[in-house]
This record gives structure tokens, sequence and C-alpha cells, in this order.
């Protein structure tokens, strides 16, 4: 081969088109189900729009470059700046909350590894301009519902809740310094992938934490939502906290999701913007990495414009969802098949091939035929490559009758249908 595509970069050849089509689909038919409307924006941006707002391990992957008028851009890795951006522009006038999705190729310059490419196509669905829970638990039932939509229950993905304005009031309140509160994050991020000597090490070390705080830091992570209420409910900063988390939980509850989601004070995620609840879906079996993640947003909009409006919402991605969806058998092997592929017996009856194709896809339908006269042998073979449903054979006889015959790949079934009948 003298070229290849670069590390981290996919083809879609058909059959991977197909696959990827698929979870799209579902993406935007979902979308559209809960009424939010498609947007887009450029695929390039001012590198500045990253720097700062999404946090060092965003920028560290970043493709950038000065273009060839002397600007700094970048490749967008995520599209939630574009969209701050774009509603910081014009969303003064909008109807609120402003309710979007859009479905953008990302690129991030990571360490390729399973479920993690320098390119992926991320499902995006937000909600702007709505503080209450109610809008938190509405973009989190459409991430549940379009992997429903794809086949996958509750038996197969989970999502972990958490809320940073939560976490930060048990942090500060067990002696973390405000200050140090982002390292903290950063600690707890990676604490499901390492050992809890591995996190206590790095909240002493990277977060600078006394011994006694570090305990009392950890001391947190042995409770689910009933235990934090028994053990810091009467702390005056945590228990407002607990009572809005406990309302979300319910409105979930009620929109019937309840067995999909979990409280993890484990969750806070790697992006810097997050200001309230965050969430990520794993699949219940835990072995591969989160194939969603997102949650509140609030002081993003006022970063990047003069708007100040609060922000919820998610991005999913189709590496993990497709490897899970493959395994599960849940994805399409093929591209689908023409709808039905025209046979002609001898070369005499290829102009009616060509009025009755036409007819055909007219009428909406998908028409193949082998181009030139072989073979009916080889036209059926082509027929059968091509995975069509149906095969239309039109042959002297019928022909002359006035018929053709339409014949089901699936079962060998045959019939003769009237040629102006067809289309
Ligand atoms: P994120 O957690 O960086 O969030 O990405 C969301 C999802 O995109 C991940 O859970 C993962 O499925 C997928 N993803 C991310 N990076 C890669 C990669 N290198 N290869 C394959 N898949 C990947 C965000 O991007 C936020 N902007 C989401 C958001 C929207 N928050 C609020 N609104």
């Amino acid at each position: 081969m003298r070229f290849q595509s670069l590390p981290g970069f996919r083809d879609f050849f058909p059959a991977d088109f197909a696959a990827r089509q698929h979870i799209v689909s579902a993406w935007r038919d979902t979308a559209r189900k809960y009424a939010f409307e498609e947007y887009d924006g450029p695929p390039l941006e001012p590198l500045e729009l990253y720097v700062e707002k999404s946090g060092e391990e965003i920028v560290g992957q970043l493709y950038a470059f000065t273009d060839k008028g002397d600007r700094e851009v970048a490749l967008r890795p995520e599209m939630t700046p574009t969209l701050a951006r774009m509603v910081g522009e014009r969303g003064r006038a909008m109807p609120k909350p402003i309710r979007w999705f859009s479905v953008p190729q990302l690129f991030r310059y990571e360490r390729t590894q399973r479920g993690r490419l320098r390119e992926h196509f991320q499902w995006n669905v937000d909600i702007i301009g709505e503080d209450d829970v109610a809008a938190d638990a509405e973009v989190l039932a459409v991430a549940l519902d379009g992997l429903a939509a794809l086949g996958l229950g509750a038996d197969d993905v989970e999502a972990r809740v958490n809320d940073r304005r939560l976490l930060e009031a048990l942090l500060v309140h067990g002696g973390v310094p405000r200050d140090r509160l982002g390292t903290a994050y950063a600690a707890i991020d990676k604490m499901s992938r390492e050992t809890p000597d591995e996190t206590r090490q790095r909240l002493a070390e990277d977060a600078g934490l006394a011994a006694d705080v570090v305990g009392a830091v950890m001391a947190v992570f042995d409770h689910d939502l009933d235990g934090l209420e028994a053990a810091y409910g009467d702390v005056e900063a945590v228990a407002p906290e607990l009572a809005r988390l406990r309302r979300y939980f319910e409105t979930l509850a009620t929109m019937g999701w309840a067995d999909h989601v979990r409280f993890d004070p484990r969750i806070v995620r790697g992006l810097d913007y997050y200001t309230g609840t965050v969430f990520e879906i794993f699949d219940r079996q835990g072995e591969l990495r989160a194939i969603c993640g997102g949650g509140r947003y609030d002081d993003l909009l006022s970063a990047v414009s003069d708007l100040e409006l609060s922000a919820v919402g998610f991005g999913m991605g189709d590496v993990v969802l497709a490897e899970l969806l493959r395994a599960r058998g849940l994805l399409p092997e093929a591209a689908p098949g023409p709808d039905y592929h025209v046979v002609t017996i001898t070369d005499d009856e290829r102009p009616v091939l060509r009025r009755v194709a036409r007819r055909l896809r007219d009428a909406g339908h998908s028409v193949s035929y082998t181009l030139r006269q072989v073979g009916v042998g080889k036209q059926f073979k082509d027929a059968d490559s091509r995975n069509a449903r149906e095969v239309v054979v039109l042959g002297p006889d019928e022909v002359g009758r006035g018929v053709a015959v339409v014949r089901s790949m699936a079962t060998g079934d045959e019939r003769e249908v009237p040629l102006d009948e067809l289309g």
C-alpha cells in the first residue's frame, strides 16, 4: 500500500457507513421526538475558544495550527464551545429554553486505544436557558432513549450521576481549600480506574491535602445517597444540594428511567466548565470506556459571549457505542440492498428494462440492473451480491404478454405482475 489513513482516523467503507448511519438515524429520530432542533457550526474555530474554557486535558489534544492569515485556529475537539458561541451571538432574541442538537465530527489528538480515536462523531443535545432540574432530567432521558432506540436497555447500560455542587460542599466540609478543588476533582475523576491508595497519593501530592483531609475526602465515597444524607444531611451547605439531587432522581423516576440511573459521587467529568449535575453512561459489564458524558455548565455562555444563560447537555460518541452494539449483534452487517434488481433474458428487452427502472425509481424505489447484457445467471449473481430484495425478470414471452416475473430473493416465490403496474 502506498498510502494509508492516518492513525486514529477511519475509512467508512459502505458496510461501515451503514453502521454509522444506523446509529446517527436513531440519534436524530430521538432528538426530534423530544422536539430538539438540529444545528451545525464550522469544524475549524479560533484556538482561543478552547483554551481555558475546556480544560487542560482537551487543550493538550488539540489539532491546532496558524493559518495563512496568521490566525491561531483549531479543529473542533468538542461542540459545546461552538454552541455557546452561536447561542451567545443570536440567543437573546430566541425563545427560551433553546433545545438544540447536532452530530458533529470532532478531532482530538489522543493516544489511540480501544474506544478512543483521533476523530469521532458525537451526538450533542443541549438545553439552554433553564435552571430547573427538569432540564437536567430531560437531556439525560434523551440520551437513554437514544440508546433504547438502538436496542440498549437497563440491562445493558447505566447512567452514573452526581452533582459538582454537592461534591464541592462535601469536599469543602472535609477541609479542602477552594483553590485545590480543581486538582481534587482531577484525582476523583481517575478513581474508578485506580486503586484507593493511588487516589490517596494523588490527593496528598497533586492537591497537597493533609492526611486528615485526605481521609475526610475518601470517606465521602463510602456512601450512597441515603448514606450521605445520614452522615452529612445536617451540614448547612450540603443539605440543599442533597435535596436538589433527590429531586433530579425523582423526576427521572416519574419519566420511567429509575432503573437506568444510579448516584455515583466519583463522577466529576474531565472538562472544566461543568458547574452542576454531571453524568456518564457506561455499559453494565464495565468493560468499555464511557459511551456518553454531560452535565450542567451555567457559566460557559458568559465566558464566551455577552449572554448569561444556564445550560445543560451531553455528548455521546459513536466509537464505544458501535463496539457495544456490535458485541450485542445490534448493528447492520452490510449496507441495505436495492428494492429491485431488473434482469433481461435477451438484449431486446433492454429498452423495456430502462423504462421499468425509471418508473420504479420515480415511485421512490431503489433499483439496480447489470449495466451490460450478460447471461441471466450472471445477472442473478449480481442481484444476489448486491443484496437485492426482489428481482424483476423481463423475457421475450413475458414482455410480449405485457407482464414481468417478480421473484423474492429471500423465499424464491415468484409472481407475474403487469408491466404497467410496476412502479
Ligand atoms: P466528553 O466526555 O469529552 O464530553 O465526550 C463525550 C463522549 O464522546 C465520550 O463519552 C465518548 O463516548 C466520546 N469521545 C470523546 N472523545 C473521544 C475519542 N477521542 N474517541 C472516541 N470517542 C470519544 C464532551 O465533549 C462535552 N462537550 C459533552 C457535552 C455537551 N457536555 C455538555 N454538552
